[in-house]
Parts: C-alpha cells; structure tokens; sequence
C-alpha cells in the first residue's frame, strides 16, 4: 500500500516523479505528494485524490534533479492534504510506505521537545523522531531512529543541508533501487523504474541506500559498504502498460492464456512423458517425501487459488490440506511440525499478513514454499522455496492473470507432488499435463465470446445483491468470482456452497436476485442442477454455466441465460470458468461507470495488516 518512489539524476525530477507516481498508482491512489530540491530549499507539492491532481498543482518554476513522490492509501487519519506525504520537520522531510506502531508514545515523547504532529498519520512521528535526533550525520541519526520505530516502513528520505541526496531505509515494506545513465531511482516495486533499466536489487532491510546523481551506495547501519544481489526482470514497459485496452483489467484478463504458457513453459519437460519439472526452481523431489500435513496460507485472491489447491491435492495425494487465511493463521496457534509444509501464494509476494503467515510457520519448523508473481519480493525471497508465476505484472486492483497463474502453478505442484509420491504414474501424469497445455487454448476460445458476457453484465448492473453457487472446484471458483464482482461493481455478494444454501441464505434469494450458478463438475452436477431449481422455484435470475455436452440436459426454464464452457477434463474447468466470472465483473462495473482499475478503498498491495 502506498507508492514510493525518489530519483537523483540528470532528467527533471518533477517530471520523473509523477510518472513514476502514475504507475505506482495502484498501490493507492487518496492523495499525493512531491519534495524536491530546488535553489530554494525542498519544496513540497501536495494534493488530495489522484495523481493527476497533483500534476496540474505542481508550480512550472519547480527545476530539480533530484526528488522524492508518494501516492497513499490512508491507514492513520483521514484523506486530507495534511495527512498527505511527504511529510516535513525541520531539516527532514520524507516518505513512508508501512505501518509505525508505537507512534502514539513516541508523539508524547517528542512533544516534550517542542515538536508538535500537525498531521493524524504515524508517519509525521518518524519525521520528527528523525529531526530531533539529525546533528548533521545521516546514518546516526538513521540508527537512533529505526532503533526506536515498531512496525513497518520503506522511507525515503531529504535533509535540507544534504541537497541532491536522498538516503533509504526499510523494514518490512518494499524498496527497489536501480541505476542508469539518467540518473539512480528508488521505488516500491519495478513498474516505475522500469524506463531507467531492467537490472535492479531490493534494499536489503536495515541497510541504508544513499541515492546521489551517479551512484547509489548501500551500506549497514554502521557505514559499511555493502553489495545487494543484482536481480532482472523479464518483461518490458508495454507488459506495464495498457497496450489499446480500456482499462488494464481488461487486457490482463486477456493476458492469461500467455501468461499460463508462460509459467508453464519452463517446467513442461518433454521425453517420454510430460513430467512437471521443478529443477530450475530448485525443488527437488525429496521435499514432497514425508509430508504428513499441508497448510495453504494466502489473503484475497491468492487464497481462492488456494482453495483450489486445496481439493486438487487433497484429492491427489489423500493427505490432509487445510486453507487458512493468513491474517488468522498468523495469531492462531498453528499445529505445526518439521513434517509440514506451509504453501503461501502471493501476487506482490509482499502482503504483510501472509509474510507474518511465512515467518510463523518457519519459526515452527514446517517446510515452506511460496507461489509468488514479484520476483524478488519478500515472501519469496525469506520462504524455503518458490514456484514462480510468470504472469507479468498486474496493475489493476482486482487479480485476474496472477489467480489463473496461481491456479496453474497448484496444478503442476499436484501433479509432480502426486507422482513423486507414487499416487500417479508417469503415464498419468502425461495424461494431465496434455490437458493443462490445452488451458491457454481453451481461454482463448472462452474470450472469443466476451461480448456475451458484455451483454449479459447489463442484467446485473442494477442489482443490490446476487449470489454465487457451486460445489467442489465451481464453490472454490464462486468464492473468487464473488470477490471480484464485489471489489469492482460494489455490488453485495456472496458464494455459497450449492448445498449450504438451504441452511440459511435461502431466505435472501427472491424474486430477480441473481444467482451465477457454477455446473462444471461431472460427479455433483445432477446435485448443482437440484439447486439451481431451488433458486429458480424462488424467482432467483439464474445465471447457469455448465460445460460443453451438457446442453441436453439443461431443461427448458431452468436458468434465464445459460453459458457454457469448452468441454475439457472437469479439472480443468475453473480456468474457462473463471474468464466468465471476470468478465462478468468487468463489463458490469464498466456499465455502473466505475473505476475498474482503482475501486474505491483498495489498494494492489496491502503491506499493512
Ligand atoms: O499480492 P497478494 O496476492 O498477496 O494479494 C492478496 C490480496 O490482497 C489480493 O488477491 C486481493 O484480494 C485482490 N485485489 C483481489 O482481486
């Protein structure tokens, strides 16, 4: 939450800072704010709303090289130009992605030097902790201060006798620095600092980056130079952009065929038959062996693939999996042991409260690998082992490519899990992995029909409340078809277990409540169809999808518009499956003239808990 990004170098820097700011928009986008050095000191810029605000703001006679931007999501105080970053006292002034949790004391503290908070946020306090304590050395005044600081934070940091200079530091939170002939930049992730270069490396925690025109100097808190790991990315600046789309939603729901070969491509090892192979991420085999029990801990999207995960392997390997959310199952009291293995599945691989999840089951001894997107991000980098998804980046709030992404890399984890267990043979497995390789085909065909989709959203836009239904892999889908409607459309929904309905929510469903009802699955859908009459009999608007082949027996006046899927193994279904439920989303917000891409409230990366 909260984008932050600084550049020192020889382009304007006001000008730098708002497209970096754009891009990093998604991390939050209620106010916004620049600090640069100019020949008068630091001036700061801010404004409350989008970034474009702030850019019609800035005063044209603002001339520097050297800058620091942020764009928030608001957790302490209110929307308001005061509570903006950056914040300013004294010699200091500075940025700040994460949470201070001992912000309250410490504001008593230094009240009693005569600095007073003028803003609501956390953040001021570190500020004025930072300024009573600068006597003209950075890096002491830096150790006083993050000796004292609870929580999390990425800063980024000006001292107004330090022109042309901005030092970094963080703990928990974000921060990619990178270097190029331009200048040196820093920010909360890649998609902003991609036009300066594709090789870069996160700022270690508790180090401290000094970012200068030419260079940027890493060291410890003591002074010592250190040497971060390079890292690159594989993409490019139209993988970030939005390539003739309206919204970036959109084009990456029609990324997902490409970005599912993708993260299959480098794991399809093909002899005699087609093994998932993990030896390039540097999994072995030896990790599934003795596994008595498997958590899956993830938030939002990421735990809906993990519900799907969850059947996948439980029905596979017939060992027990549970699926927890993560914010939970970081304060429960876990049963863990050295034959656990803890999955954690993250888009940013930066979520606070599934990396917490990570570092509690570490700490109790189980095994853990993580399904991360970012490459280099702190889950992935801290868990024991990562399965990469290739999906690219994903700017729009709601997570469509990275959950298919996830979904395929539980697959291939099941599939490989399974045979080196001895539950599949080779030849099995092959079977199944000719069907994962026909996925993209498949989605791509399921697009084909999006202006059914586009037309059928207009049924739903007006409504106040709908319901999603299924059983097995269609229940685990409805839970993530339901989250994605709600995020954007801001329409009330839920998912229910088809068979769950009767116990309760029933009474909800009357006369022209839409019900999308999820009949994918061979072994429950004479079940599913009991429910979708259930609804109907009550006047519900269903919504039926089913799977090629089963037109028959869809009967006339069961359902008010019926979609149908490609036919493909019944384990394959969710991912056509899932092209509906977001299109569906989209077009209904686009009809109810929402923001798609930055719903209200929400942000991409939710670094705090
Ligand atoms: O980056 P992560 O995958 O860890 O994010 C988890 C959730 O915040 C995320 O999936 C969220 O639920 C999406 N906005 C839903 O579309």
């Amino acid at each position: 939450m909260c984008g932050i990004i600084g550049f020192c170098g020889y382009l304007n820097a006001k000008e730098e800072l708002i497209k970096g700011l754009a891009e990093l928009e998604y991390r939050g986008y209620d106010s916004a704010g620049i600090a640069c050095f100019t020949d008068r000191g630091i001036e700061v810029v801010k404004s409350v709303g989008k970034v474009a605000g702030l850019e019609n703001k800035l005063p044209p006679q603002m001339e520097s090289g050297c800058g620091i931007g942020h764009t928030r999501w608001a957790t302490h105080g209110g929307v308001s130009e005061v509570n903006a970053h950056p914040h300013r006292c004294g010699n200091v002034t500075l940025i700040h992605n994460g949470i201070i949790e001992n912000y309250h004391e410490l504001a008593k503290e230094l009240e009693k030097t005569g600095r007073t908070p003028l803003s609501q946020t956390d953040t001021e306090v570190a500020v004025m902790l930072l300024d009573s304590l600068y006597k003209g050395d950075a890096l002491e005044a830096l150790r006083g201060t993050v000796e004292r600081l609870e929580g999390a934070y990425a800063f980024c940091i000006m001292f107004a006798d330090r022109k042309d200079e901005i030092y970094c530091i963080r703990k928990g939170s974000p921060l990619v620095c990178c270097s190029s002939e331009e200048g040196c930049a820093v920010a909360s992730d890649m998609v902003a600092l991609l036009r300066y270069s594709k090789e870069y490396f996160v700022l270690p925690e508790h180090q401290v980056a000094k970012v200068t025109k030419n260079a940027i100097l890493v060291t410890d808190l003591e002074g010592m130079e250190v040497s971060p790991v390079m890292l690159s990315i594989n993409w490019d600046m139209s993988a970030a952009q939005k390539n003739g789309f309206k919204h970036y939603m959109l084009k990456e729901i029609h990324e997902q065929p490409e970005s599912i070969r993708r993260t299959l491509a480098p794991r399809m090892k093909k002899g005699e038959y087609i093994l998932p192979d993990f030896s390039e991420d540097g999994i072995e085999d030896e990790l599934f062996l003795n596994v008595g029990r498997i958590v899956i801990t993830a938030c939002g999207t990421a735990m809906h693939a993990g519900m799907m995960g969850r059947i996948l392997l439980e029905r596979l390997l017939r060992i027990p999996v549970s699926v927890e959310i993560a914010s939970e199952f970081r304060y429960g009291e876990p049963i863990l042991n050295e034959k656990s293995l803890v999955i954690l599945v993250s888009q940013s691989g930066e979520t606070a409260d599934t990396l917490a999840a990570l570092r509690l089951a570490k700490e109790k001894g189980a095994k853990t690998l993580s399904v991360v997107n970012v490459k280099g991000s702190s889950i992935a980098r801290e868990s024991d082992y990562v399965l990469y998804t290739h999906a690219g980046p994903e700017i729009a709030v709601a997570s469509t490519k990275a959950y298919t992404a996830q979904l395929t890399a539980f697959y291939l984890l099941t599939f490989r899990f399974a045979y080196a267990v001895g539950k599949l043979t080779a030849k099995e497995v092959s079977g199944y992995m000719q069907g994962l390789n026909e996925v993209g085909e498949l989605m791509e065909k399921m697009l084909e029909q999006k202006d059914r989709m586009k037309e059928l959203s207009k049924r739903l836009t007006p409504a106040q409340d709908l319901f999603f239904i299924g059983r097995s892999l269609d229940y685990a889908l409805s839970c993530e078809g339901s989250i994605k409607l709600k995020e954007i459309t801001y329409i009330h929904s839920e998912a229910y277990a088809a068979g769950e309905l009767k116990h309760g929510t029933l009474s909800l469903v009357t006369g022209g409540v839409p019900v999308i009802a999820l009949a994918t699955q061979s072994d429950v859908f004479s079940k599913m169809i009991s429910n979708v009459k259930e609804v109907r009999a009550r006047g519900a608007m269903v919504i039926l999808i089913t799977k090629e082949g089963n037109e028959a027996v869809v009967e006339n006046g069961i359902c008010d518009e019926h979609l149908v899927i490609p036919a493909s193994h019944d384990v394959f279904a969710p991912f056509t499956a899932a092209v509906i439920l977001q299109l569906l989303a989209y077009y209904t917000s686009s009809y109810r003239g929402l923001d798609v891409d930055q719903p209200r409230n929400l942000a991409k990366s939710v670094t705090v808990e």
